[in-house]
């Protein structure tokens, strides 16, 4: 007798898919990303070999990548703008026709979980003919983007097999907080004593996850929205990218219509497609969340079931229809503990319609063509 033996099988342990398997490895991947990188007597960012005060000359910050790595360049370039240091995220394909102007106090970080992506290492090379000083985030140590890029930090995630990115977005957004905080420190010439605080909360990030992903709601969640028409996602500021990356995750593994928005932007045009059959995800971060409650009530009152992510306490609460909560934390991070609460009602909700949700149809985990 044989025994069918199926490594790809196997590797999924306890779990039905790659995908639940890397949403639940995100505590694990996140204290790897964070281990030995800041010292908690000085709140000193450690990365890579980088002297203190490398990067006190760099002007400005182009962040460049595509899909879900795009959207953690998103999160890290709002970041490091609200660390007072200018940036701006870049869609790798568009770099080459859309380049903001570059010069040797610029500093390009490609981010891309593979290093592999065609775009994103156009992208990093033509930075670096422009005189540019690069870095790029990966996970794949000797990928090409890790050998051509200056420097290389690795957010040390683990293998990742579902298509569909959910723990390098996640490891990949912590690695950029450290380093846009150490940007920032090193142009103040004064290790991130004023921001001991985001960086105790970094710290407690695994912690963090574990406990939300115990008590999770988003499979009843998912459960009582999966036949809708469309579901829409809407945040701001750090919130804004996060409702984008909920959004593409929730299309990629479900094929159901999925648009994430700026908050604000809802009533200037998109609000014409809500009915009471696309519920509307609100990501609360902390921020001007006053606002956001307000353009989700305007949906609510178009009859869409609005879905407040957002910690327990939060008037959110009382306003949505339903809540996924999540716990405390810096308003920096807090989009990241909404995208987990995300990523598991698109798994969920792509489980139901019976999707093959490792492996979308017409996707690649790497996409090396332009
Ligand atoms: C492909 C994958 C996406 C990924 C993107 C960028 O399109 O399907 O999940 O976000 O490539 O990949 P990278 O390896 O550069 O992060």
């Amino acid at each position: 007798e044989t025994v069918e033996w199926d490594p790809e099988q196997a590797g999924k342990g306890e779990y039905d898919h790659f995908m639940l398997k890397e949403i639940n490895e995100q505590p694990t991947a996140l204290a790897q990303a964070l281990e030995g990188r800041i010292d908690p007597d000085t709140g000193r960012i450690a990365l890579s070999d980088f002297e203190p005060g490398t990067f006190e000359d760099i002007e400005s910050v182009q962040f460049v990548a595509c899909g879900t790595s795009y959207h953690a360049a998103l999160y890290g370039s709002l970041a490091l703008n609200q660390a007072g240091v200018q940036s701006t995220a870049l869609l790798a394909n568009e770099y080459s026709v859309s380049a903001p102007p570059i010069d040797d106090d610029t500093l390009v970080v490609a981010v891309t979980q593979s290093g592999e992506t065609a775009d994103t290492l156009n992208a990093l090379r033509h930075a670096a003919d422009e005189g540019a000083s690069t870095v790029t985030v990966t996970n794949v140590v000797g990928s090409t983007a890790a050998r051509e890029a200056d420097e290389a930090l690795f957010i040390r995630a683990g293998p990742e097999i579902g298509v569909a990115a959910t723990k390098t977005f996640s490891s990949q957004a912590v690695m950029l907080t450290l380093l846009g905080q150490r940007i920032a420190a090193d142009q103040r010439g004064d290790p991130s004593a004023d921001r001991s605080s985001l960086l105790a909360e970094l710290a407690a990030m695994p912690d963090a996850i574990e406990d939300m992903l115990a008590v999770s709601d988003a499979e009843a969640i998912a459960d009582q929205y999966a036949n809708s028409q469309s579901y829409f996602f809407i945040g701001r500021g750090l919130g804004f990218s996060v409702a984008l990356e909920g959004a593409l995750k929730f299309k990629e593994i479900t094929y159901e219509h999925a648009e994430g928005f700026a908050s604000g932007e809802l009533k200037h045009g998109p609000l014409a497609l809500v009915t009471p059959d696309t519920p509307v995800f609100a990501v609360f971060t902390g921020e001007e969340d006053e606002k956001t409650l307000k353009n989700a009530e305007e949906a609510q009152t178009r009859g869409a079931p609005v879905i407040a992510v957002c910690p327990a306490d939060h008037r959110a609460v009382e306003v949505a229809d339903e809540h996924l909560e999540i716990p405390e934390t810096d308003s920096d991070l807090a989009g990241l503990l909404a995208n987990v609460q995300l990523q598991l009602v698109s798994y969920y909700a792509a489980d139901l319609l019976d999707r093959p949700i490792d492996k979308p149809r017409n996707l690649a985990k790497s996409v090396t063509v332009e």
